[in-house]
């Protein structure tokens, strides 16, 4: 027998902040969502809000500690400019062509690298209106797609890159990889144990029917 777990938030849990490598929500592949809630509402208006706040243009559930598949994306990264688009469970297909541009990411600010993508791309999901978006993406789009896309199955931007480009910012990644170290050190860092709790929470929350 199992009791069902308690899915219900604390004020704490209910408030996003970005995350930054190599916080290990950013590596979990995120599992698809079968529910949609105010609270879920509420945490997309806060990823708008940290996107802009960041000077972003995409941003991932699990890069503000939600392991469940959602991305939201500006292409303008302005509020009041270009146009929100919220993806949910998205699918991509049909990629064609490719083009080196740099890349960032807010979960490793200041950090940038020339990626390798796709020049179109086909991406299929839904928006938190249960409206079905399909459509094909190029340029700058197709781009974001596949970044925010790859976040959701525990992929970075510097995955993607080349052994001879990747070493060139190796050494700005590793910072942010000792920062990490010496705030787990000082216990500035959630255990493994409340780690796997909250994913747990999450995932029972909004991926269980
Ligand atoms: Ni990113």
């Amino acid at each position: 027998m199992t009791t069902p777990s308690d899915t219900t938030l604390t004020d704490q849990e209910k408030k996003l902040s970005v995350i930054v490598h190599p916080h290990p929500t950013l590596r979990h592949k995120s599992k698809p969502i079968l529910r949609v809630d105010d609270q879920l509402r509420d945490y997309i208006a806060q990823m708008f809000e940290l996107m802009y706040s960041s000077k972003g243009v995409g941003l991932a559930a699990n890069q503000v500690n939600l392991p469940i598949q959602l991305f939201v994306v500006n292409p303008a990264g302005k509020k009041d400019e270009g146009e929100e688009m919220v993806f949910i469970n998205p699918v991509l297909s049909r990629p064609k062509g490719s083009e080196q541009a740099e890349e960032g990411c807010l979960s490793l600010p200041g950090v940038f690298g020339e990626v390798v993508r796709a020049a179109e791309i086909d991406v299929e999901a839904y928006t938190h209106m249960g409206q079905h978006i399909k459509l094909r993406a190029t340029g700058y789009l197709a781009r974001i797609l596949q970044h925010e896309f790859d976040h959701l199955n525990g992929v970075m931007f510097f995955d993607r890159m080349s052994e001879a480009k990747r070493l060139e910012i190796q050494d700005e990644i590793s910072e942010f990889e000792d920062d990490y170290q010496v705030r787990t050190s000082i216990g500035n860092v959630e255990s493994a144990e409340q780690w796997q709790a909250w994913i747990r929470k999450l995932e029972s929350r909004y991926c269980v029917k």
